[in-house]
């Protein structure tokens, strides 16, 4: 008999996905072997069916309404703001374009390690009891340092997640160490996208760095490696001033170091009910270039489905702030899928070399 927690029901998979999505369409990919098995699980007193975490990757992968993009793509969530939801987006965005069948690593540049904890990483030690057991284990994780001190190599950082197209590099506290050692050597911006970024994107189809709110080393660093910029937009009036600022030196630091990633401005905190709020929110997305329409609102859906380190999408599916998180995936899956394709345009177009004049073969190659 399987864990109730562990498996979901077709109803929930179609909420997930794609709302026309059937328990007979299910089972019939499932007699062609297009994903693991449904099993029958016990809810109170009746036995439902169920498919397991595992299947859901080929299912969104089949019928989810996010594909995937043209291209492997970089993408850091970054503001100079605490609090305004950064590794709760990082942790929405990441699951689910994992559930749709895109592999996806989540880099974790914040030395709070708010995205590590996220992701489980040493969950299984809240039940240990001996400190010395604990301790072992926690000194055990390997980080981004261990590659720039070459203890380590990019294969031994990287931990998988119960769902199998999600991994993470996790956040060590030698992070600190790292943000120091990174400005005393030459081409001091490129670290990560040369040792880690670029190599990583052969094995990856999205890779997503959930950024701490200062400025520092391993930020810069971030940006530099980048595709995509997702950056919140805290829909309070103190934040106003903030933006500004923040917007002044991304601008510089972008063009001092012709950087082509596209920024993506997100709103969110803001309640419905409160005037105030939601006039922020319809200036943002009226005034500011690169501001989409879905948000994410307040709610405390938003800190429980954190706490139990899951989805909102998997977590309530049926609720407002669900629908709105899912409607803001899909709003970004398009712009970056855009974005995409047109710098993929760019540098076929870049790359391409016409014949040169009287270069041409002539005849048969004599050669195998
Ligand atoms: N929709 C929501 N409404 C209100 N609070 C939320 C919502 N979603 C998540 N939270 C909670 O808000 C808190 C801050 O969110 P989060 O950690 O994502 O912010 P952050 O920008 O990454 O912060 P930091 O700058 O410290 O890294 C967390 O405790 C989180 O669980
Ligand atoms: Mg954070």
């Amino acid at each position: 008999m399987a864990g109730q927690q562990e498996y979901f029901s077709s109803a929930k998979i179609s909420k997930i996905f794609n709302e026309e999505l059937s328990e007979e369409e299910l089972l019939l990919a499932e007699k062609e072997y297009a994903f693991p098995p449904s099993q029958r699980y016990r809810q109170g007193a009746s036995l439902v069916r169920g498919w397991p975490l595992a299947a859901l990757p080929y299912i969104g992968e089949r019928y989810g309404r996010l594909k995937k993009f043209s291209t492997p793509v970089a993408i850091s969530v970054f503001t100079t703001k605490g609090g305004v939801l950064k590794t709760t987006l990082t942790l929405n965005f990441a699951r689910s374009i994992a559930l749709h069948g895109m592999k996806t690593l989540v880099i974790g540049l914040d030395m709070q390690g708010d995205i590590t904890t996220a992701l489980g990483h040493n969950q299984e030690l809240e039940d240990e009891e001996d400190i010395n057991t604990i301790m072992a284990k926690i000194n055990e994780t390997k980080g981004l340092a261990d590659i720039f001190n070459r203890t380590s190599a990019l294969n031994e950082i990287i931990y998988p997640t119960a769902l199998p197209t999600l991994f993470y590099i996790p956040e060590t506290p030698e992070l600190a160490a790292l943000n120091e050692s990174l400005s005393n050597i030459n081409r001091r911006e490129y670290w990560l996208l040369e040792k880690v970024v670029a190599p990583l994107k052969d094995e990856f189809d999205v890779i997503i760095m959930d950024c701490s709110p200062n400025w520092n080393r391993l930020i810069t660093n971030a940006l530099v490696a980048s595709d995509i910029l997702l950056s919140p937009l805290e829909c309070k009036i103190n934040n106003f001033r903030n933006f500004r600022v923040f917007r002044h030196f991304l601008n510089q630091f972008k063009n001092e170091m012709k950087l082509d990633f596209m920024p993506i401005f997100i709103p969110t905190r803001y309640a419905i009910g409160k005037k105030l709020s939601m006039e922020i929110k319809g200036w943002y997305t009226s005034n500011i270039l690169g501001c989409v329409e879905n948000g994410i609102k307040e709610s405390v859906h938003g800190e429980e489905a954190q706490a139990l380190k899951i989805s909102l999408v998997e977590h309530t599916p049926t609720k407002d702030i669900a629908i709105e998180m899912r409607d803001l995936l899909y709003e970004l899956g398009d712009r970056i899928r855009t974005h995409m394709n047109s710098k993929r345009e760019l540098e076929i177009a870049n790359n391409y070399c016409p014949p040169i004049p009287g270069t041409e073969v002539i005849g048969e190659s004599p050669w195998p």
